[in-house]
């Protein structure tokens, strides 16, 4: 099998992982893998079956019932599949967001999702980002990211996002949202939220977008050559 490359970029809520993960994808016609839409998949399926995302027993009973898939539409767009259905728009609510952060804190749910990640990766040259990409699921990446802002400016992007989808979550809403996710992100005991000792920082708080764009180009081309 050929070698394939992977920038791994972590992170938390709100960062612009997302954005900043497609556009580099874009530019090196690479695949773009967000691995939250796999947590929250599943965090969905849980829900739909009446399971509490704290119930680790419940979890834990039905991990293997729900059969995940990544499909590239024509565009390149990432679409989530749970048992034969499209779910990509029904997992993008606040209320998901916050069962995917408690779903994937136990540990049967990492490790029933952990191979998934891998086998992307083994495959295909890729841009993935979660949040224990550079530490758990690709330690070997050749690039690792950890992107991060203050959480005021992070709320104000993921705010800015509801609003353009006519949403009417109120802003202290969800900063309130964004500091319980960090919470639970980065104090669970399997795979918490944090940064690899070879990741190079980047803080976001007073950069936009391309700016960001340009430093993560500036790095992967240092790190690989390419
Ligand atoms: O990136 P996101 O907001 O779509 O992720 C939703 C939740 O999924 C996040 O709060 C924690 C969890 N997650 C994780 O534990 N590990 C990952 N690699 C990606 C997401």
């Amino acid at each position: 099998m050929e070698k394939t490359y992977a920038v791994a970029i972590d992170g938390p809520a709100g960062a612009g992982k997302s954005t900043l993960a497609r556009l580099l994808a874009q530019e090196l016609g690479w695949y773009y893998v967000d691995t939250g839409a796999i947590y929250r998949t599943v965090a969905y399926f849980l829900d739909l079956l009446g399971i509490s995302p704290k119930d680790a027993d419940g979890v834990a009973r039905y991990i293997d019932e729900v059969n995940v898939e990544i499909r590239y539409d024509d565009q390149g767009a990432q679409h989530m599949w749970m048992n034969g259905m499209d779910v990509t728009e029904e997992i993008r609510t606040p209320d998901i967001s916050q069962k995917a952060s408690l779903v994937s804190a136990h540990p049967a749910v990492r490790q029933a999702l952990l191979e998934l990640q891998r086998d992307l990766a083994k495959r295909h040259n890729v841009v993935m980002d979660g949040r224990d990409i550079g530490t758990v699921v690709l330690p070997q990446a050749a690039v690792k990211l950890f992107l991060t802002a203050s959480p005021e400016v992070r709320a104000q992007r993921r705010y800015a996002e509801l609003q353009a989808k006519g949403k009417k979550d109120a802003y202290e809403q969800v900063l309130e949202d964004l500091r319980r996710r960090d919470r639970q992100d980065t104090t669970r005991s399997v795979a918490p939220l944090r940064q690899a000792p070879d990741a190079v920082l980047l803080d976001t708080t007073e950069l936009d977008i391309p700016q960001t764009l340009a430093a993560m180009r500036a790095i992967v081309r240092e790190k690989t050559g390419l």
